[in-house]
């Protein structure tokens, strides 16, 4: 058997793999467009997202060829969240990913239509990819959670609570939120979808691996907050310091940098003991929540 950095690597080369297939060729109509939407996928993002439904997939026995649209899915999601969450009207910052933002290597209205053009595709590929090997029924069961997870009661409605937000003292219980709505709604999606893959899921198990995201979805935004704070540009691939600048509520200006870490600390050992039971089926899935709180970019 690999071991487990080996086989995040693999998983790694293979969304690469799957993205590039999914997204439209840059030479195809209209090309100025479907360049910036490859321009903001195909650019060395830490990929957290899909490893975390191979991961979940490892854990319940599922093919990873069934798990490539799903992953794929998210990490469109989740580019079309940064595109927009980058532009002048949101969180107005030139850098992503060590390159210019894409409004800034394209234009705003191209920035935004690269964003329309990902969640589209998103939907479209779980919808008849004919990659997805899985049950109608099934295929509506992703739409819906990614939909769900994806919109105003998820990641655009935390995004809509963090622009509200700005240079307002917010709660830790309201900063929880916000932070639950805006990356943790769709982490617990890369782990639900997953799970969506298995045709009759135990419940127990659901709720476990329920948990485990909801932890981990949470902490990957405290850590996010905290690289902010003690990371440089460089490491980041994003500006550093551009939360506080911009005014914007966060783990470390709102409970202080000591207890945002030992949130984090909290938040990691209840994620490893929603997986007490799944043994070592779920090696992965702790490298994944370890990656989440050690990580420096
Ligand atoms: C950044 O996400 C935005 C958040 C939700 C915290 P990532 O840190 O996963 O960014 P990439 O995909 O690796 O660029
Ligand atoms: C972004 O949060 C969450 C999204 C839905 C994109 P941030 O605004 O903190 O993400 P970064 O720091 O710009 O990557
Ligand atoms: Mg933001
Ligand atoms: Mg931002
Ligand atoms: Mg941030």
């Amino acid at each position: 058997m690999l071991n487990v950095h080996t086989r995040l690597q693999a998983w790694q080369d293979r969304i690469e793999a799957v993205l590039d297939d999914v997204l439209p060729p840059a030479s195809t109509h209209p090309v100025r467009l479907h360049e910036a939407m490859r321009y903001s996928v195909l650019n060395g993002g830490k990929r957290m997202r899909p490893l975390l439904v191979y991961a979940t997939g490892d854990a319940l026995g599922i093919p990873l060829e069934h798990l490539d649209i799903p992953a794929a899915a998210i990490e469109l999601i989740h580019v079309y969240s940064l595109v927009h969450d980058d532009l002048p009207a949101m969180d107005d910052d030139d850098l992503r990913r060590g390159k210019p933002t894409c409004h800034k290597a394209f234009d705003e209205a191209t920035a935004i239509l690269v964003g329309d053009g990902l969640q589209a595709l998103a939907f479209q590929i779980l919808a008849l990819h004919p990659r997805l090997k899985a049950s109608p029924a099934q295929r509506l069961r992703m739409i819906e959670h990614l939909g769900q997870a994806a919109g105003s009661r998820g990641m655009v409605g935390g995004q809509a609570i963090d622009l509200a937000a700005v240079g307002k003292p917010l709660s830790e219980l309201e900063l929880e939120n916000m932070h639950i709505h805006k990356t943790g709604a769709l982490i617990r999606a890369s782990v639900m979808l997953a799970a969506y893959s298995v045709e009759a899921m135990d419940a127990l198990r659901l709720q476990q691996l329920d948990h485990f995201a909801k932890c981990i979805g949470l902490a990957f935004q405290v850590q996010d907050d905290i690289l902010d704070v003690e990371s440089d540009t460089q490491t980041l691939g994003k500006t550093r310091g551009a939360d506080e600048a911009a005014g914007k509520p966060t783990y470390p200006s709102i409970i202080g940098m000591a207890a945002s870490k030992a949130k984090l600390q909290d938040l990691y050992d209840e994620a490893l003991n929603a997986l007490a039971s799944l043994g070592d089926s779920a090696k992965l899935l702790r490298e994944i929540a370890e990656f989440t709180v050690k990580r420096i970019r």
